[in-house]
């Protein structure tokens, strides 16, 4: 491994900006640069344990820091925004607390948020009227759909357009009957698609009808630079996961084409949508090769970045994504992996990598990491920067006190 070199052309080229570990056999730093990262989307894998969340972590705290980039994170497991558990024993600090009212914590679950005893600045829920039937495709794994519900969402859509779902879930047998023969559609499949799709309805986020303000405000957050940590609280399965970040990250679509179409037109520099990175973790299950091609996610992967959104994937199982979105993949953070197809993965597009891909499964089960793309000058191993007090000091904001923290929150809130 060139690990020296690689550290020698991070100095000449002074682009030293942000250290994420150290090589194994030397104490100097590897450093990335963070700029370019957040240009393009990025992967971090590894098999369960290895210390995916943590060099997460890292690379969040430090795209806050650096300012690079806003941060939107879609956080399965309620560990990025507070006070996290880690397999040491010890609890770590999540972003709101190393940045204080920088990073904004919104939540799926109320609930979960209090007795967790932690803040959560607003709630989301979704409406019906919000679901659409690109989110209904992307479960169809979660759901158990056939390859006829599509079909017969559509006819739902085109009689009763936004309110499809609700009108669905209200039919009883006789007028879903009776719905299927007038536009000619199959009531078995209708039927079919309506009990499972009460699997939906029935999540405690989801409303009949809600007001999209809060997704809007949290929108406007990110446009002005700062970061969001959304936790899914109870709802951490992947139905709830994947069904919510799809249906918000159209809508930042739709904002950042806008404001990319504004900027074209006035060539003002203030009309230039910020750099958004948008993490999701399981990223397989968004951006596997039936799906990838299909959803907003798949969308963002390919083409975004001309449109300032890029996406930190995160994932254990890099074979499950589609080939062309790992291509198109600017760096990969990838600590163990055992199995050769992700292995293979991880190295999609990337020339000259059969030296690097035994390294891959010869890394410590902890805390070692090959870093290998666009953000880095070569490929290097690494032992992971500890999150720990020292890093704190680092890079926290120290002295932002949880009570100043709370009353610019308050701000941003008004009752
Ligand atoms: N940079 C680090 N600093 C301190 N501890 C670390 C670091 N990286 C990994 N660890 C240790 O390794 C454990 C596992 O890391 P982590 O939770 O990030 O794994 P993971 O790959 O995200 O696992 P999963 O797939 O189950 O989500 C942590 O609880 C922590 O004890
Ligand atoms: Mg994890």
């Amino acid at each position: 491994m060139a690990c020296a070199p690689a550290l020698k052309a991070a100095r000449a080229s002074k682009i030293c900006a942000y250290e994420i570990g150290r090589p194994l056999d030397m104490d100097v730093p590897v450093c990335i640069n963070l700029e370019r990262l957040v240009e393009r989307s990025n992967g971090v894998f590894g098999k369960s344990g290895t210390g995916k969340s943590f060099l997460t972590r890292l690379l969040l705290s430090g795209t806050i820091k650096g300012q690079v980039a806003a941060n939107l994170i879609f956080d399965m497991h309620n560990e990025y925004g507070h006070d996290s558990y880690s397999e040491d024993g010890t609890f770590v600090k999540g972003l709101r607390q190393l940045f204080g009212a920088e990073v904004l914590v919104y939540t799926l679950d109320m609930a979960s948020s209090r007795s967790r005893g932690v803040a959560a600045d607003e709630e989301i829920v979704i409406g019906l009227d919000q679901i659409e039937v690109e989110d209904i495709t992307l479960l169809k794994e979660e759901l158990n759909l056939n390859d006829t519900a599509t079909e017969s969402a559509y006819l739902l859509v085109d009689r009763f357009k936004d309110g499809w779902l609700k009108a669905l879930l209200g039919m009883d047998t006789e007028t879903l009957k009776e719905f299927a023969e007038t536009v000619g559609g199959h009531a078995g499949a209708l039927s079919a698609l309506k009990r499972k799709l009460e699997q939906v309805a029935r999540k405690g986020f989801v409303r009949e009808t809600a007001p999209t303000v809060a997704i809007e405000r949290m929108i406007d957050h990110l446009s002005h630079g700062r970061h969001v940590v959304l936790e899914f609280g109870r709802y951490g399965d992947s139905l709830s996961y994947m069904l919510v970040a799809n249906i918000i990250t159209r809508r930042i679509r739709r904002r950042w084409v806008e404001k990319t179409d504004e900027f074209t037109r006035t060539k003002n520099l203030a009309d230039k949508p910020r750099q958004l990175m948008i993490t999701i973790e399981e990223a397989h299950k968004f951006l596997n090769p039936s799906t990838a091609k299909q959803t907003i996610f798949g969308t963002i992967a390919r083409e975004l970045r001309k449109y300032s959104v890029t996406l930190l994937v995160v994932d254990q199982r890099p074979s499950s994504i589609d080939t062309e979105v790992m291509s198109q993949l600017g760096s990969r953070i990838t600590a163990l992996l055992n199995d050769d197809k992700d292995i293979d993965a991880v190295f999609t597009g990337v020339s000259g990598s059969s030296s690097l891909k035994s390294v891959l499964a010869s890394l410590d089960s902890r805390q070692q990491a090959l870093v290998l793309g666009h953000a880095v000058p070569m490929a290097v191993v690494i032992r992971t920067r500890p999150y720990d007090a020292d890093f704190y000091r680092a890079v926290g904001r120290a002295e932002v006190s949880r009570q100043q923290a709370q009353s610019a929150i308050d701000e941003l809130f008004p009752e």
